[in-house]
């Protein structure tokens, strides 16, 4: 019996390696290419293309984020609300790519042992979270979050001009010469927790009242 074609790719090893990749790579760039032109992922705007009011970080909500990064809040929280409707009604509408331009790296994560803090903004008081952030049993008897309590101590102002100057080089805003001499002014005098809770509380705002 004659050999097929296909007979002739499967007994060749080498062949079979070499088409894999070819396909998969295909595959893949036709997949992820596409991604980096599309406007919806490279733009504040929502899946309809309404503009959504997503800011660049602010030097004190910079500080929070990499104390939240630091803390590893990410092990137990993520910041993606997928789009279906027990997570919608849970934490309100759906993420969409364009919320996260500002984002590097990004704070998806994908393990919940607490829940899905992507529209957490405005929902409760700073107040809530300081007592929570200290003591997380003090308003919620049941929670397993731990307790950091030492973020209730000065914030570095040392290193937040040398983050902005490094996202200006990742990411999609360009801090001014003015915005970076500015910055140690801005977190002087704050806590660590001061800047985590203004983290958290611009997280989501831009599509958190949308259902
Ligand atoms: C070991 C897992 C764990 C870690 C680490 C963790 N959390 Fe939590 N978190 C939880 C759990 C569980 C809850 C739900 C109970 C509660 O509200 O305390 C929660 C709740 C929260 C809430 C309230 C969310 C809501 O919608 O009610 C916020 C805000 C929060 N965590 C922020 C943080 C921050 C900031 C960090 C890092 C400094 C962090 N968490 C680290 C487990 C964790």
């Amino acid at each position: 019996m004659a050999q097929s074609k296909h007979e002739k790719i499967e007994r060749s090893v080498f062949l079979m390696i070499v088409l894999t990749l070819l396909t998969v790579s295909v595959g893949g760039l036709v997949e992820i290419v596409p991604l980096f032109f599309q406007k919806s992922t490279t733009q504040a705007i929502d899946q309809k293309g309404n503009t959504l009011d997503v800011k660049p970080y602010d030097p004190v909500r910079l500080v929070g984020r990499d104390i939240y990064i630091r803390e590893g809040c990410y092990n137990c929280h993520s910041q993606m609300i997928r789009p279906f409707r027990a997570e919608t009604e849970r934490y309100g509408h759906y993420s969409v790519a364009g919320e996260f331009i500002y984002d590097h790296p990004f704070q998806w994560g994908s393990k919940r042992t607490g829940p899905d803090l992507a529209r957490v903004g405005g929902r409760y008081s700073n107040e809530w979270h300081r007592v929570h952030l200290l003591n997380p049993r003090d308003v919620v008897p049941e929670s397993n979050m731990p307790a950091y309590y030492w973020l209730d101590r000065p914030a570095s102002v040392a290193d937040v001009q040398a983050k902005m100057r490094a996202l200006n080089l990742v990411g999609l805003h360009k801090y001014s010469e003015e915005e970076i001499a500015g910055a140690p002014a801005a977190v002087e005098g704050l806590t660590e927790l001061d800047a985590v809770i203004a983290y958290l509380q611009g997280m989501g705002t831009a599509l958190q009242n949308v259902r």
